[in-house]
């Protein structure tokens, strides 16, 4: 008796992110529907339970999944494999893992509505930085990949004319975008347009024939050019709560929380004991 007491942490406690809501616990069979079916940027840490440095980074990696996933809610997936599995070991030996860990960052592809064909497949890069939250954090979000298209105010209306019937449009004091506000886009892909307008004024613009004056920065504003309508958000930078007011207004998301598509890779992350067979 003693010894099988001796033995449940071992079967148990193989997987280190398997009860982590936050951090897809990857396997062979699940790993490309969450990397290569999505434009999040993805991380993977390729690990064995049984290493050192494996078990030093687990607490950071949390944070770090923490942070993106459930805080942020960035366009980034934190996933991991566990290369001790004999069902994974095909896989980690196809990346050419050497060593644990490894943090390996998969990049989509450009998405181009006027060149769908010319997309590739998403680019794996092996994360050298030093592991720690900020570094990581920091390295991720530069990875996200940009659709936000810097507008001037004075070619804001070709800018509206072009194809695209929703837009989003953020008036900020920043030259460069947020990764709040690149993962929007990276939800919205293929839906709705995304721009903003790096100013130090409160402009007075017209939009659709709207006067707008804007009162404060940041501004967010949604321009339906089906019907007319421009509308202004002030509720905050939320994601979630941004992203329900632009699907209260017709638009629903391609990727991130509140998609389909998120809804269905979700169960790679939460609840994942169900599924715990499926991959055997
Ligand atoms: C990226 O988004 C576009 C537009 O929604 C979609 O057509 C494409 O399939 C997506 N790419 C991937 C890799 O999921
Ligand atoms: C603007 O930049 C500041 C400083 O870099 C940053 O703290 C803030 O979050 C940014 N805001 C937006 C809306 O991007």
């Amino acid at each position: 008796m003693l010894f099988l007491w001796f033995l449940i942490p071992l079967i148990f406690a193989q997987d280190f992110y398997k009860d982590n809501s936050n951090i897809f616990e990857l396997t062979a069979s699940s790993f490309n529907k969450v990397i290569y079916s999505s434009n999040y940027t993805t991380i993977v840490e390729f690990y064995a339970p049984w290493c050192g440095y494996c078990k030093q980074l687990k607490p950071v990696y949390e944070k770090v999944g923490r942070f993106i996933q459930a805080d942020s809610k960035y366009a980034v997936n934190v996933a991991a494999i566990n290369c001790d599995k004999s069902y994974n070991k095909q896989l980690c030996a196809d990346h050419q893992i050497t060593g644990f860990p490894t943090l390996k960052v998969f990049r989509p592809p450009k998405y181009d509505a006027n060149k769908p064909k010319k997309s590739s497949k998403h680019v794996g890069e092996v994360f050298n930085g030093e592991r720690g939250f900020k570094s990581m954090v920091n390295f991720l979000t530069s990875r996200i990949k940009n659709y936000v298209d810097k507008v001037k105010v004075s070619s804001l209306d070709s800018w509206i004319a072009q194809t695209g019937d929703f837009k989003l449009l953020l008036f900020t004091k920043n030259q460069s975008v947020s990764p709040l506000f690149k993962s929007l886009a990276v939800d919205f892909l293929g839906v709705a347009d995304f721009g903003y307008v790096a100013t130090k004024d409160l402009e007075t613009i017209n939009i659709l024939g709207h006067d707008i004056q804007v009162q404060q920065l940041p501004s967010l504003y949604l321009i339906n050019k089906n019907s007319g309508e421009v509308a202004k958000w002030d509720q905050g930078v939320d994601k979630t709560k941004i992203t329900q007011w632009i699907i209260l207004h017709g638009i629903d998301p391609v990727d991130g929380e509140l998609s389909s598509k998120g809804k269905r890779l979700t169960k790679y992350r939460i609840n994942k004991k169900k599924i715990v067979h499926d991959e055997l």
